[in-house]
């Protein structure tokens, strides 16, 4: 990285708060993160033109490899699930997912909000208003890529709504809610065409 740049995000730190939420979430945000893992290789390699076969082949069996991963998160979610045995301990599993959601909407921080910000400190070559612009679209970038287009897999829904009531369905959603503007504008007209 160019000199100015850091990583700031401490790993540690970032488990450090997911496992302190109960195993019902955790597994909610891992089987999340596993469909949209495959979502991301159908979108962009899968049928992408002009990439190297090679490079291809080799994400094609990391999604064949990865698909597992998502069978095997779905099937430990759904018996983490059993194990609750009232709707109050049902509750408590979708208040510790919603904080999940909050923390990963966090990143990419501001640039001088925090020390996690994506632009160098001292960028001379940019203004404060291209600053700010290159934070939004990179934000928005990150909100689609890492929680709404996970959110949006069909199979991350129907799985959610067999194991949640609609009153906890709809306080997921209202946490998702002020992240929906980053589903990018080709997205939206592939579902308004599919529906
Ligand atoms: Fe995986």
């Amino acid at each position: 990285m160019p000199p100015g740049y850091r990583f700031e995000a401490s790993a540690n730190d970032v488990a450090g708060f997911v496992l302190g939420k109960c195993t019902w979430a955790v597994l909610a945000l891992t089987c999340h993160i596993e469909l949209f893992s495959q979502a991301h290789y159908r979108a962009s390699i899968g049928d992408a033109q002009g990439l190297s076969p090679l490079f291809k082949d080799v994400f094609l069996f990391h999604w064949k490899e990865e698909s597992q991963h998502a069978i095997i998160d779905e099937l430990e979610w759904i018996r983490e699930d059993a194990k609750l045995t009232s709707a109050a301990q049902r509750d408590a599993a979708v208040d510790d997912l919603i904080a999940l959601v909050r923390r990963c909407r966090r990143h990419p921080a501001r640039p001088g909000e925090s020390r996690r910000g994506v632009l160098p400190e001292h960028d001379e070559t940019r203004g404060p208003r291209a600053r700010c612009d290159v934070h939004a679209t990179l934000l928005k970038a990150y909100r689609w890529q890492y929680i709404v287009s996970g959110a949006m897999q069909p199979r991350f829904q129907e799985l959610l709504a067999s194991l949640v009531d609609d009153a906890q369905m709809g306080r997921i959603q209202e946490a998702l809610g002020p992240l929906m503007y980053a589903v990018p504008q080709r997205e939206q007209v592939a579902r308004e065409i599919a529906h």
